[in-house]
């Protein structure tokens, strides 16, 4: 049971600042753990910016590590299966935590800037998947967890939201460095970087893709079998998936649900014109000089 005062502590608190990056206080009172982390050799990371597909991109994961088997993958809630690296609630065991008692080989979330990673996934040269997602759903859907998971602070009226999303004033930081930079050391390490859109479009060859980075082969029923287990349609109504047995008081469904509409190019829906001319302006002159393109819509 969650007592009134653990409620208080990480309900639409304040951020504060990790190393120049807003995060939730309650996780920057775990960062010494996280900073510590050991990672093994076997582990696979899954990073992204928050909003980008990690939940997708987690039951992916889970059911490739576990042959296609639907059941195994209802096991346990994909975010006790994939543990979340930094989280830190009064509530419940911390990421490092659930981590430890994870036998290998392990799937870990992680929403961290690359200049913050711990350094033990560069030496034990780890496996790295990041997914980005392009900016303007990013923002839609982060406005939409705001409301509905109560870490969060309050994220005002759409407009302003949008205003801390461009200025990076929200959790996690800058969308636009958080891309940049894992794009840039995709070139020296390990890692395959995949985007939304892509998979949107056709998660197949993006599956193969995964496969590959991981040197694994599966049977064409059991490619079948995941693409279908992963989709939109079936994710939403998979209670292991859908975090809708995550405690009420951290997430409220009927704000908004977890899985919300899984499109890309919702934006259009949300957007003004003029808001969508001062972010596209703001967007080139963040980006410019990068090879790293996004596509807006499918
Ligand atoms: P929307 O809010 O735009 O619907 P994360 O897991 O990183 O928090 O990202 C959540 C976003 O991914 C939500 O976007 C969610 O609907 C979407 N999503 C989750 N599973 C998906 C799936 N199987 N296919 C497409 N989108 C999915």
């Amino acid at each position: 049971p969650v007592s009134a005062m653990e409620q208080e502590n990480v309900t639409r608190q304040e951020l504060g600042s990790l190393h120049g990056i807003p995060l939730y206080k309650s996780f920057i009172k775990g960062w010494p753990q996280v900073k510590a982390f050991q990672a093994r050799p076997d582990d696979l990371l899954i990073s992204t910016y928050p909003k980008s597909g990690t939940t997708w991109l987690s039951e992916i994961m889970d059911m490739i590590y576990h042959d296609g088997d639907v059941e195994k993958c209802r096991r346990d809630a994909i975010y006790n299966r994939v543990p979340f690296l930094e989280l830190k609630i009064t509530e419940s065991p911390s990421g490092v935590e659930q981590l430890e008692n994870t036998p290998s080989p392990r799937l870990i979330k992680t929403h961290l800037p690359i200049q913050l990673l711990p350094t033990s996934f560069w030496e034990k040269n780890c496996k790295i998947i990041y997914m980005a997602r392009n900016p303007k759903d990013v923002v839609i859907s982060y406005y939409y967890f705001h409301q509905m998971a109560k870490i969060h602070p309050d994220p005002g009226t759409k407009a302003e939201f949008l205003e801390n999303f461009m200025a990076g004033k929200v959790p996690y930081g800058s969308w636009y460095d958080h891309v940049r930079g894992w794009w840039e050391k995709k070139q020296e390490k390990n890692i395959l970087y995949l985007f939304y859109e892509d998979m949107k479009k056709d998660p197949r060859p993006e599956l193969q893709k995964i496969l590959q980075f991981l040197g694994k082969e599966l049977a064409e029923g059991t490619v079948e079998r995941i693409l279908h287990h992963t989709s939109f349609q079936e994710m939403k109504k998979n209670p292991a998936a859908n975090y809708e047995t995550m405690l009420p008081t951290l997430m409220d469904h009927s704000i908004s649900p977890f899985l919300r509409k899984g499109i890309s190019g919702d934006w259009k829906n949300h957007f003004t014109v003029a808001q969508n001319e001062h972010f596209d302006q703001h967007y080139q002159e963040l980006m410019a000089g990068s090879d790293l393109h996004f596509q807006m819509e499918v």
